[in-house]
């Protein structure tokens, strides 16, 4: 895999809320790279299986090829990918409430793990890649050149949370619901049986709690530009 690459492949992995994306994406653009955002991929699966019409509760006996029939596919940008379910370009529809309180299960399936390695690996193919995801150090890309685990506090999570959806001045009541909605996620996704999040073996461990996006970022490109010339 690595002698057709013409640059390096540069993994985030982390919980819920870590930042991962975010940096993901300003430390490609740093770089000049591509973006792969993995969690796109479960939450494009998740939404063509709900508008297939599958009921949730056969979805545990859904194969691989049934969610290749799906059609969950990317298409190269500049700086990324767009994503494809049966040719069509889908963006807003994945952070709905439908498609997010019912991705982690899906995730959690061995089919749904083997639908998209291919791509995702075809995306890393020829290198000058950063993924962001649960399991892109560890299992996707294990031979990637830099490695990242992002870690941040809890409630720091869930406050970057709310940030996002708009809510500017959180009350308790707000970070404490929300820390119980991330910390579900956490434990879903790190006790599944298959592709379950944890640290990859040699990633560094980034601890964004109490460090600034750019401060973040920059130490993520600096692990890149230290990196030897094949
Ligand atoms: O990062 P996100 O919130 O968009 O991820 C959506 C879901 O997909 C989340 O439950 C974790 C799962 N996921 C995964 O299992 N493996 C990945 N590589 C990326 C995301």
């Amino acid at each position: 895999m690595k002698e057709e690459r013409r640059g390096p492949i540069v993994t985030l992995d982390g919980p819920a809320g870590s930042g991962k994306s975010s940096t993901a994406k300003a430390v490609a653009a740093r770089l000049g790279f591509r973006h792969l955002d993995s969690g796109a991929l479960y939450r494009a699966l998740t939404f063509a299986l709900l508008e297939s019409g599958v009921p949730e509760e056969r979805w545990t006996g859904l194969t691989e090829a049934d969610l290749l029939a799906l059609e969950v596919s990317v298409e190269p940008t500049e700086t990324g990918f767009d994503v494809l379910v049966a040719g069509r370009a889908v963006g807003d529809e994945l952070r709905s409430q439908r498609v997010t309180s019912r991705v982690a299960r899906l995730a959690s399936l061995r089919a749904s793990r083997a639908c998209l390695m291919a791509l995702q690996r075809a995306a890393g193919a020829h290198g000058r890649l950063v993924a962001d995801g649960r399991d892109m150090g560890s299992v996707v890309f294990p031979d990637a050149e830099v490695k990242v685990y992002l870690v941040a506090d809890l409630t720091e999570r869930a406050r970057r949370r709310l940030r996002d959806e708009g809510v500017r001045v959180p009350t308790d009541r707000d970070v404490a619901a929300q820390s119980g909605v991330i910390a579900e996620r956490d434990r879903h996704d790190s006790e599944r049986e298959f592709s379950p999040l944890r640290k990859p073996e040699a990633s560094h461990l980034i601890d964004t709690t109490r460090l600034s996006f750019e401060n973040q970022v920059k130490s993520i490109v600096s692990l890149v530009d230290r990196l030897t010339p094949p």
